[in-house]
């Protein structure tokens, strides 16, 4: 090659990276798909396929878990202690509920999660933010791991074993119907700011079932969903930013999904930090999730989307102490108002 050509291939590159750079940059970030080759690759040392149903191996140990629980995190000082302590607490479940985390870029918790039996998964697509897709998680998960339920939980939320008891219920149920499912419910708020034992899970959930607040029906931070659960044609919506999870509910509700409100049989403690109950509606690209769902179907009230509209409820019978579900046999009226199906 000559010296003019060389210079003519500089300036092509030059031209191409702008263009690159220009595209990437422009206004509320477009989703950056990860190749499959080497970044997709899952770091876990334990992604083996679980065996089936009752599968007594030789260890007699190995279950289909009742539910794959993932969920991803960003690592900031404050948020450390209660990412710990989400992690010891959901390993309370292990065999039962298998864990994992996606994770893009914080290594710095990995070893303590692997420690406590937890998977790490790099997830195959994010957005600019290293967000997670939400639909894309599920559809990971799915091929890595063998349960009868998914879900996605935030990472300052800690359950009890009321979670298995419920799930366990919801999968008899499932297996008298053939609609899909979605388990959703409100969290309770319990700061953990002042307390004498920031870093005791245990304490927590016991000072939180007694001492904390009920948030609204409006913000849910967990999902739980069966394996037939419609994901082919859901939009490119990431969790940590508002709105996405009210759209869960509006999607599943026209999809004829059985949604069952579990907020009287699921506890989920949500850890309030010094960032307070609404980290969602401060982050950067805050609007990411309402402006795509804006676009894309003309979205612009989710008043569909809240527990209260689910189908389902999931309810103690106070006389056997028992889980049981029942069809919901009117729903607040404000829940007509988008994607109305049945
Ligand atoms: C990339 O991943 C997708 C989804 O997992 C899969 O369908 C596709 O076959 C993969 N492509 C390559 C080249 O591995
Ligand atoms: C149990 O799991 C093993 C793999 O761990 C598999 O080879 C075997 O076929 C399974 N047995 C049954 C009955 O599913
Ligand atoms: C897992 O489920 C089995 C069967 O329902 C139950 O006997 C066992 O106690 C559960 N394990 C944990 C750790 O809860
Ligand atoms: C599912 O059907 C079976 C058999 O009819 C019944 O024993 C079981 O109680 C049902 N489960 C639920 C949750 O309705
Ligand atoms: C924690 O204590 C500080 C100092 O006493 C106080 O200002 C703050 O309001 C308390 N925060 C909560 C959430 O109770
Ligand atoms: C954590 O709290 C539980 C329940 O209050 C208590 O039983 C346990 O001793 C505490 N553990 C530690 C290490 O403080
Ligand atoms: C509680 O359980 C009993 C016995 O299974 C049943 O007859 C009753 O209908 C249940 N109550 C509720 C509120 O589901």
């Amino acid at each position: 090659m000559n010296r003019k050509s060389v210079r003519v291939l500089l300036l092509v590159c030059l031209l191409v990276s702008v263009a690159i750079y220009i595209k990437n940059s422009h206004g509320i970030s477009g989703i950056r798909r990860i190749s499959n080759s080497t970044t997709s690759k899952v770091i876990s040392r334990e992604t083996g396929v679980t065996p089936g149903l009752h599968n007594q191996s030789f260890d007699g140990a190995k279950i289909l878990p009742l539910l794959t629980l993932f969920t991803t995190w960003k690592n900031t000082k404050e948020k450390a202690i209660v990412i710990r302590n989400t992690i010891q607490n959901w390993r309370t479940f292990h065999p039962n509920i298998s864990t994992v985390v996606f994770s893009n870029s914080v290594k710095r918790l990995h070893r303590y999660a692997r420690k406590h039996g937890w998977k790490i998964w790099k997830s195959k697509t994010v957005t600019e933010d290293k967000i997670p897709l939400f639909r894309d998680m599920f559809i990971q998960a799915m091929k890595q791991q063998s349960s009868v339920f998914y879900g996605y939980a935030n990472s300052d939320i800690l359950f009890t074993p009321s979670l298995m008891k419920t799930l366990q219920k919801i999968d008899s149920f499932k297996q008298n119907n053939t609609s899909p499912i979605l388990v959703v419910g409100q969290r309770i708020d319990f700061s953990v700011v002042n307390i004498s034992f920031p870093n005791n899970f245990s304490y927590i959930v016991k000072k939180g079932l007694h001492n904390g607040k009920l948030n609204e029906p409006d913000a849910i931070d967990y999902f739980i969903i069966s394996k037939d659960f419609p994901l082919k044609d859901f939009p490119d919506v990431v969790v940590g930013r508002i709105a996405y999870d009210n759209y869960v509910i509006m999607h599943a509700r026209a999809h004829r999904v059985a949604v069952i409100d579990a907020t009287k049989t699921i506890p989920a403690i949500h850890q309030t930090t010094r960032a307070g109950n609404m980290e969602g509606h401060m982050q950067r690209n805050k609007l990411y999730n309402k402006e795509l769902l804006n676009k894309e179907f003309d979205i612009t009230n989710y008043l569909g989307g809240l527990t209260t509209c689910a189908n389902y409820e999931s309810v103690r019978n106070s006389s056997t102490n028992g889980i049981n579900l029942i069809r919901r046999k009117s729903k607040p009226g404000y829940c007509v108002k988008m994607f109305e199906s049945w």
